[in-house]
């Protein structure tokens, strides 16, 4: 099959980590991810993701997940695509949403980010 799994240890350009799960019979997975980077002086700890994959019949799957951070009140929501070259080499191309939490709703405006993040398998 040309079915591919995001299950496994991936990086991206900021250095951050993420281990996702094998996948169960719906789809989904859960998993960890380590920030290489972050908008607090706290220290940065590992927090978990939970996300769903399409089956992918054309073997270039998508897929989404959430990141609950552990150590300040904002939360990520990632969707990508998992994208494999004419080597076999695996890439996960990404679009994130991170909110922060404000403390009013006349700050909303601002409580949003975006961005891209392109993640390649650390090993197979
Ligand atoms: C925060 O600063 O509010 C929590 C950490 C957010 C890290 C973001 S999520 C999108 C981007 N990709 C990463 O790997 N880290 C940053």
């Amino acid at each position: 099959s040309a079915e591919r799994k995001v299950t496994g240890l991936w990086k991206n350009q900021l250095g951050s980590n993420m281990t996702l799960s094998a996948l169960d019979a719906e789809g989904t997975f859960t998993g960890s991810y380590h920030t290489a980077v972050a908008d607090t002086n706290k220290r940065i700890l590992v927090s978990p993701l939970r996300g769903a994959q399409q089956p992918g019949t054309k073997g270039q799957a998508t897929f989404g997940f959430t990141v609950q951070w552990q150590f300040t009140d904002s939360v990520t929501a990632f969707v990508g695509q998992c994208f494999v070259d004419h080597r076999g080499k695996e890439t996960l191309e990404t679009t994130w949403l991170l909110r922060e939490e404000v403390p009013t709703r006349r700050d909303s405006w601002k409580a949003t980010r975006i961005g891209t993040n392109t993640f390649t398998r650390v090993k197979g």
